[in-house]
């Protein structure tokens, strides 16, 4: 399709467009007002589209009131902004209507849309599609919005379940009699069926769940779910987190054991999906008879597929007393949370390309997470990107569990550590000024000198190999720790082998209980706080 409209680029500080989801059903928008306050700092401007946030419960005035320009036309925002921000991949027409050499960050499926991607590159955009985010990189796990946006899902196909079913999913005993607790089987532990599991969990339910990836075994029943293992020995992990087609020996197994399951279940949950390809069937028609009436299955591969044979994409069907539901919009039924989520990662994505904080997003091909997802550069079609240098670590994608990821034997959270080279230098400059205060300060001073420059860097080597999310307990702690030192200090202030001769006067004693009753305040309440906060992190 050919397009017209060219806006010339300027130097100033960029403008941020947020127009409104145009496909049908699809409530979500690409940003929401406390994030826009964060994008102005970052020193962009942000225009929303006229009731853009509408149907996700964000009005235009919530929008203003963070700092956006709210502007009626589309086409107009389309073309005076430098950088659009969307939900869904663009149709054909919006995409025409992208400023030549702008940057567009949303879902793209470049596999899927050959059309749009030309279209694209035809305008000599930049385009940053969230879908090819390398999410085995732990670096790049806050703009994994394919991560929140499937736990959103897998939490709502069990509310979802829980709506179309006749009974609780908690078992009780009443004066009226006793009532057992559902049983939910969900198959495949990827996110959605991990937020699934623990929701289902959450409500009661007895929980079982299978996945090709024996991996996720611990997960699950860190969530409070059953594994129920296939009797059969085949490994089914793909590489970088993801399942692979497995082999009919196994196959067959799996079918005899998801057979007994749903004879068994209530509820059944199914997010099975390999990469690429479609979604294998794992519940057939004759297992759906042999369900019992009221039962339901909530078929969350429906968009490529569906794992159920008889899922009806988009659609609540019953089948055999089962109902059988195939809703491919299972986000945007929660569009607040999910835009909220999505938001954020496009706000980490941003930050990430506005590392100056001046209002200006810079494509740093040299980066593995911005290299990943950078499908188009300047019209030029970049997709697919060449494999990672180095196979870092699956990711695990428990929502509780921090992630660490190895890399050149090297620990490290959200940031690498500092490079050899710079590393040796900075160790070599220590050595000489270490040489040069030796040859001149008194002995006792170089003794504690010495204590000081280890205790500096084993605290550095520490706090640099805490994964970032655990930073906050660990500055409680060092809090706390920091308060025994000053325990310290105050014996040095008065010794006890002083004697009586060398005993400070009463105000010294005074100051000095007074300081200790507050350290030790200090001391143990680092502690305590430390104690709970990492409790938060435990399930
Ligand atoms: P994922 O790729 O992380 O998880 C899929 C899981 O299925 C993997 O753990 C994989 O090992 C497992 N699996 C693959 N083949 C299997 C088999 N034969 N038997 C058992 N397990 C098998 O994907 P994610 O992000 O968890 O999403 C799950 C599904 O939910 C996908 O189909 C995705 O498209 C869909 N989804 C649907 C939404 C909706 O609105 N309906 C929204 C978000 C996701």
């Amino acid at each position: 399709m050919p397009c017209t409209s060219i806006y010339p680029p300027d130097s100033g500080s960029q403008r941020i467009g947020v127009p409104r989801e145009t496909l049908p059903l699809e409530k979500r928008v690409a940003t929401v007002p406390d994030v826009v306050e964060k994008l102005v700092k970052l020193g962009f401007t942000v225009a929303v589209e006229s009731a853009a946030g509408e149907a996700a419960d964000f009005s235009d005035d919530a929008y203003r009131a963070a700092g956006a320009e709210i502007i009626s036309d589309a086409a107009t925002l389309w073309a005076t902004s430098d950088i659009i921000f969307k939900v869904r991949p663009p149709s054909l027409e919006e995409a025409c209507l992208i400023r030549e050499g702008g940057m567009l960050a949303g879902f793209i499926w470049p596999a899927q849309s050959p059309e749009l991607m030309q279209q694209l590159a035809s305008r000599h955009a930049t385009v940053l599609a969230i879908d090819c985010l390398p999410r085995m990189l732990s670096r790049a796990q806050k703009m994994d919005a394919l991560s929140s946006t499937a736990s959103v899902s897998g939490y709502r196909a069990v509310i979802e379940a829980a709506n179309a079913f006749g009974r609780y999913f908690n078992g009780q005993i009443t004066a009226a009699g006793k009532v057992s607790p559902a049983k939910v089987f969900v198959a495949g532990a990827g996110v959605a069926g991990l937020a699934a599991i623990g929701t289902a969990a959450n409500l009661g339910a007895i929980v079982r769940a299978n996945d090709t990836r024996a991996e996720v075994a611990d997960q699950v029943k860190s969530l409070g779910g059953e594994f129920v293992k296939v009797d059969y020995e085949e490994d089914g992990s793909g590489g970088g987190g993801y399942a692979r087609v497995m082999s009919e020996g196994f196959q067959a197994a799996q079918r005899q054991m998801y057979a007994r399951q749903a004879r068994d279940a209530d509820i059944i949950i199914t997010t099975a999906l390999i990469p690429g390809k479609p979604a294998p069937k794992l519940i057939t028609a004759d297992m759906v008879q042999t369900m019992r009436p009221g039962s339901v299955i909530v078929d969350m591969a429906a968009e490529q597929g569906g794992n159920c044979e008889l899922t009806v994409p988009g659609k609540a069907v019953m089948r055999h007393g089962v109902t059988i539901i195939g809703y491919t919009d299972l986000a945007s039924r929660m569009a607040r949370q999910s835009s909220t989520l999505y938001a954020t990662n496009l706000l980490r994505l941003t930050e990430e390309l506005c590392k100056a904080k001046d209002g200006r997003a810079v494509v740093n091909m040299e980066d593995d997470a911005i290299r990943g997802l950078t499908v188009i550069k300047e019209g030029v079609v970049t997709w697919p990107a060449p494999p990672l240098k180095q196979a870092p670590a699956p990711a695990v994608k428990a929502a509780a569990a921090p992630v660490v990821e190895k890399k050149s034997g090297h620990r490290h959270g959200a940031r690498s550590p500092l490079p050899a080279r710079t590393l040796a230098l900075v160790f070599a400059v220590a050595a000489v000024l270490f040489a040069c205060i030796g040859a001149y300060a008194p002995t006792a001073f170089l003794g504690h000198f010495t204590v000081f420059v280890l205790a500096c860097f084993i605290g550095y080597m520490v706090v640099w190999n805490v994964t970032p999310a655990l930073h906050t307990p660990l500055m409680s702690v060092t809090n706390a720790i920091s308060s025994i030192i000053a325990i310290g200090a105050l014996v040095q202030i008065a010794p006890p082998e002083a004697g009586a001769a060398g005993r400070p006067d009463e105000l010294i004693l005074g100051l000095a209980f007074a300081a200790l009753v507050l350290t030790a305040t200090n001391m143990f309440g680092g502690f305590a706080v430390t104690r709970r906060m990492l409790a938060m992190f435990r399930k």
